[in-house]
C-alpha cells in the first residue's frame, strides 16, 4: 500500500464533459493529480469540431474551457488515443480512477432502403468536414442542386444552414480554406428539411430556428398543409415555453406571401413527412420518398400510406449521433453508451467496474447542450469522491495505482513513440491558427491536417503537402 495519498485520476476525452469533470474534481477537498487524455492534437471536443463555425458566441465557450486548462493543475496529454496508445490495464498501472468522457462522433443509422447510395451522407460526417476535423476526408462532394436533410433537431438546422448559406457569409468565421472554397462552388439552390412529426414536436431551439430567417439571400419556406396540432401538441405548447416559441416562429412563416420569397436559395421545412426510401439510379441518389404521417393525439404519428417523391441529388441524415465502444470497457449497443449508474460504470451483469466512471454524451447519450455536461460531471465526480473515501486511511482500497509518479506515464508513452501534446503544444497551435487568421481580420483559421497540427504543436517544421 502506497503512503502517497495523492489521488491519481485519468480523464479520457478533452471535450466539455472531460474538462468540466477535471475542473470539478480539482476543486474538491481531495489532494488529486489529474491527467486529461485526448486522441486529437487539439482539445475541446465538439465545441471545436461540432458547434457550427457561424456560431462564434457558442464557440466562445472555448475561452472558459481554455481558462480551466491554462491553470496548470490539470495536465493535458493530447494526441493520445485510448485503445491504441494505451488501454485500461495501462491506465490502472498509473491511476486509481479513470473517467471516460469520449462523447460521440458518428451518425446513428437509419434503416431505410437506399441509405447506402452515393450521395447519401451522415450529418456527423459533414459536420466533421466543415468544422475541419483532422481525421476525415478533406474534400466533400457538393454537387447537388436540391438536397434533403432528414430529422428536425439542431444538427439538422446546422447542416441545412451551412449547405444553404453563401460561402462568403461564412468567410469571417474560422472555417478552413478548403471548406470555404468547396462551399463557394456549391450549386445548391434548395434544401428540404423533413420532420416525421408535427411542428410542435420538432427539437429545434427557438434561437437557432429564428436565426434561419436571417440568413442573407436564403428564404425559409413552410407549407400550411403540414401544420397540424393534436391534443399532445397543445399540451406541449402549453407546458413548454420553448415549444411555444418554436411553433410561433414556424406559424409566422406560414403568413409570408409567396412574392416575399426572392432569395436565390431556399430552405424548405416540411412536417409530418417520414422518410421511407432514398431513391437511386446507377447507384446514385436521385430522390427521396416520404410518407405523409398523421398525429395520433399524443404527439406521436402513424403513416397514412400517402407517398411523396422529392427530386433531390443528395440526402443528409441528421437523426442523431451514436457513441462508439471503447476497448476493454462495457458498451450498451442499443443506447450507444457506456452502461453506468449515475456515472459509475457497470458491466453487462450490472456489476460495478471498480475505479471506472463515465460522463458526458458517452454516459447519457448524444442529447443535450454543452451546459448539461457540467451538471452531469458534478454527479459523476460526487460518486467518485464518495468512492475514494478517506485518503488518510492506509487500508483504503481505492488507491490502487502501482506506479504513482506522474512522469511514469510520459515515459510509457515515449517508449511507444507517441507524440504527446501537452498544454504548451496547444498554445503553439492556437497561436499559429490565430496568425493564419490575423492578416484577413479573422480570429483564427483552423489548421486541418493532423500531421501539420502535430508538427506545429511540437515546434517542428511543417512538412510540405
Ligand atoms: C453538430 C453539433 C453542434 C452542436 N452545437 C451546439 C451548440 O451550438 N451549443 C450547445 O450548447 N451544444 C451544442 N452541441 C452539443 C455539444 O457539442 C455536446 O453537448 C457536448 O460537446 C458533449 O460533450 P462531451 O464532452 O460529452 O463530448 P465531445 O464534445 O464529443 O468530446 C469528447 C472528446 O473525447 C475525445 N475522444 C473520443 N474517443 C477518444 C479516445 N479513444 N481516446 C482519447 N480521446 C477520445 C474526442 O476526440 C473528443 O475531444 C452540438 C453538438 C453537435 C453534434
Ligand atoms: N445550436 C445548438 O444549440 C445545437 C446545435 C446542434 C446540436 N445541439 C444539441 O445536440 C444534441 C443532438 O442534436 P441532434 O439534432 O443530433 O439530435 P436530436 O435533437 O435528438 O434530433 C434528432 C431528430 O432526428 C429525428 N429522427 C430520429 N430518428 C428518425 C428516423 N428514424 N426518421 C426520421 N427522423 C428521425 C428526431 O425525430 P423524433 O423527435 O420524431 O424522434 C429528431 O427530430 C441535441 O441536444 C441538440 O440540441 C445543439
Amino acid at each position: 500500500m502506497s503512503t502517497n495519498r495523492t489521488l491519481r485520476v485519468a480523464v479520457v476525452g478533452a471535450g466539455p464533459a472531460g474538462i468540466y469533470a477535471a475542473d470539478i474534481l480539482s476543486k474538491t477537498d481531495l489532494d488529486v493529480s489529474i491527467d486529461l487524455f485526448e486522441r486529437l492534437p487539439a482539445p475541446f471536443g465538439l465545441v471545436r469540431y461540432g458547434v457550427a463555425p457561424d456560431h462564434p458566441r457558442i464557440k466562445q465557450i472555448i475561452v472558459a474551457l481554455h481558462k480551466v486548462l491554462e491553470r496548470g493543475d490539470i495536465r493535458l496529454l493530447a494526441n493520445v488515443d485510448y485503445g491504441t496508445d494505451l488501454k485500461l490495464d495501462d491506465l490502472r498501472q498509473f491511476y486509481d480512477a479513470v473517467i471516460f468522457s469520449t462523447g460521440s462522433i458518428r451518425d446513428a443509422s437509419l434503416a431505410i432502403p437506399g441509405i447506402e447510395l452515393d450521395g447519401s451522407y451522415g450529418a456527423a460526417d459533414f459536420v466533421s468536414w466543415y468544422d475541419g476535423h483532422p481525421d476525415v476526408a478533406r474534400t466533400w462532394p457538393l454537387e447537388a442542386q436540391h438536397v434533403a436533410v432528414l430529422g428536425a433537431g439542431n444538427v439538422a438546422l446546422d447542416v441545412a444552414r451551412i449547405l444553404a448559406k453563401h460561402a462568403d457569409d461564412l468567410l469571417p468565421t474560422e472555417i478552413p480554406a478548403n471548406v470555404y472554397e468547396q462551399l463557394k462552388a456549391s450549386p445548391v439552390t434548395d434544401v428540404h428539411v423533413f420532420a416525421r412529426r408535427g411542428p410542435a414536436q420538432v427539437k429545434f431551439s427557438p434561437l437557432e430556428l429564428r436565426e434561419l430567417g436571417h440568413v442573407p439571400d436564403v428564404d425559409v419556406i413552410v407549407y400550411p398543409e403540414d401544420f397540424d396540432f393534436d391534443e399532445g401538441s397543445m399540451a406541449a405548447i402549453h407546458s413548454s415555453n420553448q415549444t411555444k416559441q418554436v411553433v410561433k416562429t414556424l406559424t409566422d412563416w406560414t403568413l409570408k406571401e409567396p412574392e416575399e420569397n426572392t432569395a436565390s436559395r431556399r430552405i424548405h421545412l416540411h412536417f409530418l413527412h417520414k422518410p421511407v426510401e432514398v431513391l437511386g439510379e446507377d447507384g446514385k441518389v436521385v430522390g427521396l420518398r416520404t410518407e405523409r404521417t398523421a398525429l395520433n393525439g399524443d404527439g406521436n404519428v402513424t403513416g397514412t400510406g400517402e407517398l411523396h417523391d422529392w427530386p433531390v441529388q443528395a440526402v443528409y441524415r441528421a437523426v442523431g449521433y451514436f457513441g462508439s465502444p471503447l476497448v476493454d470497457i462495457p458498451f450498451d449497443d442499443v443506447a450507444g453508451v457506456i452502461p453506468n449508474r449515475e456515472g459509475r460504470v457497470v458491466d453487462v451483469d450490472g456489476e460495478r467496474v471498480p475505479g471506472v466512471y463515465a460522463t458526458g454524451w458517452i454516459k447519457r447519450g448524444p442529447v443535450g447542450l454543452i451546459g448539461h455536461t457540467k451538471s452531469d460531471a458534478s454527479e459523476t465526480i460526487r460518486h467518485l469522491t464518495e468512492d475514494a473515501g478517506d485518503p488518510t486511511d492506509p487500508d483504503n482500497p481505492f488507491f490502487t495505482a502501482a506506479d504513482r509518479d506522474p512522469e511514469a506515464v510520459i515515459d510509457f508513452l515515449a517508449q511507444r513513440d507517441v507524440d504527446v501534446i501537452e498544454w504548451s503544444g496547444w498554445q503553439l497551435l492556437d497561436a499559429y491558427e490565430r496568425s493564419l487568421g490575423e492578416p484577413h481580420g479573422r480570429e483564427r483559421v483552423k489548421l486541418v491536417p493532423r500531421d501539420h497540427m502535430v508538427s506545429i504543436s511540437l515546434g517542428r517544421e511543417l512538412a510540405q503537402d
